[in-house]
C-alpha cells in the first residue's frame, strides 16, 4: 500500500512577494491530508520563506538540485547539509532541465542522489526519454540506463527514495503521456528496482511528471504504478495544484 505523493516543482519561478501566499494557499486545500503526501520545491532563496509559511502543516519542502559534494569551492552551488539545515525533506535530482541545459550525466546524477541520502534528504530521481528517443523506440533503454546508474551505487539505493518518470516531450508542452504510456513506463521502473530489491520496489513511490493538471490528474493517478505527480506549471496556480492534490487523495482512497 503506497500513499500518493504530489510534489510541486516551482522551477525558476516565484518572487519574494508571492511565495508565502502560494505556499499558504496549498496548506488550505480541502483534502483528506492522511491520504496524500505533499511537497513543494521552490528556488533556493525562497526555501526559508516557504518553510515558514507551511511549517506546522502537513506540507513538506525541498530543493530542486544539490551539489554532489558536501562543501567546498564550487561557486554558485548549494550543498546537501545546507538543505538539511533548512529543514528540507526532499531534493530533486536529475531533472531533465538539469540533464539537458546543464549537461548532467547519469553518473553526475547518481553522485547527487548519493549526496541526498548522505544528508538524510529524500532524493526524487527524475528519469525520462526525449521525443527523439521515444520515436526511435529507445524510451526503455534510455530510462533503464538512467535507473541503472543509480541502482549500481549500492545494494538498495532506492530505499527511502522517490522516482519521477518525466518524459521530456511532455514537460511544459501541454502534451501529457496517456495513462497507459505512463503506466507502462512506471511498471518498467518498478521492475528494474524489483529485479534487485523486490521489497523496496513494492513501497517505492513512482511519480508521473509532464503537463499534469487538474484536467488529466484524475485519469493518471489511479494507474496501478502511478503513485502521484511531480507538477511544474500547474503548481504555480493554487487552485490547480489543490485540484491535483484532490485527485491524488481520491486515488489513494480507492487503492
Ligand atoms: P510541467 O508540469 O510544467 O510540464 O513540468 C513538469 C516538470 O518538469 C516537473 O518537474
Amino acid at each position: 500500500m503506497r500513499r500518493p505523493l504530489v510534489v510541486g516543482n516551482w522551477k525558476m519561478n516565484g518572487r519574494l512577494g508571492e511565495a508565502e501566499e502560494l505556499a499558504r494557499a496549498i496548506t488550505s486545500a480541502e483534502i483528506d491530508w492522511d491520504r496524500v503526501g505533499v511537497g513543494v520545491c521552490p528556488p533556493f532563496p525562497l526555501i526559508e520563506r516557504v518553510a515558514g509559511a507551511v511549517s506546522g502543516s502537513p506540507v513538506a519542502w525541498g530543493g530542486q538540485n544539490l551539489h554532489a559534494e558536501d562543501s567546498g569551492a564550487f561557486t554558485g552551488e548549494v550543498h546537501g547539509p545546507l538543505l538539511r539545515d533548512l529543514g528540507c525533506t526532499y531534493v530533486i535530482v536529475g531533472h531533465s532541465e538539469r540533464r539537458g541545459y546543464f549537461a548532467e550525466t547519469n553518473e553526475d546524477v547518481a553522485a547527487k542522489f548519493e549526496a541526498a541520502h548522505r544528508n538524510d534528504l529524500v532524493p526524487i530521481l527524475c528519469v525520462g526519454e526525449t521525443e527523439e528517443e521515444r520515436d526511435a523506440g529507445r524510451a526503455e533503454p534510455v530510462v533503464r540506463a538512467q535507473m541503472e546508474a543509480v541502482l549500481d551505487l549500492a545494494e538498495d539505493p532506492f530505499a527511502g527514495a522517490v522516482v519521477a518518470y518525466e518524459p521530456v516531450w511532455a514537460i511544459g508542452t501541454g502534451r501529457t503521456a496517456t495513462p497507459e504510456q505512463a503506466q507502462e513506463m512506471h511498471a518498467l521502473i518498478r521492475s528494474l528496482v524489483g529485479d534487485r530489491q523486490p521489497q523496496t520496489a513494492q513501497t517505492l513511490p513512482l511519480l508521473y511528471g509532464g503537463s499534469v493538471k487538474s484536467a488529466n490528474a484524475a485519469e493518471l493517478m489511479p494507474q496501478a504504478d502511478v503513485d502521484g505527480a511531480l507538477v511544474g506549471g500547474a503548481c504555480l496556480k493554487a487552485d490547480e495544484f489543490q485540484a491535483i492534490l484532490k485527485a491524488a487523495a481520491q486515488a489513494g482512497a480507492g487503492a
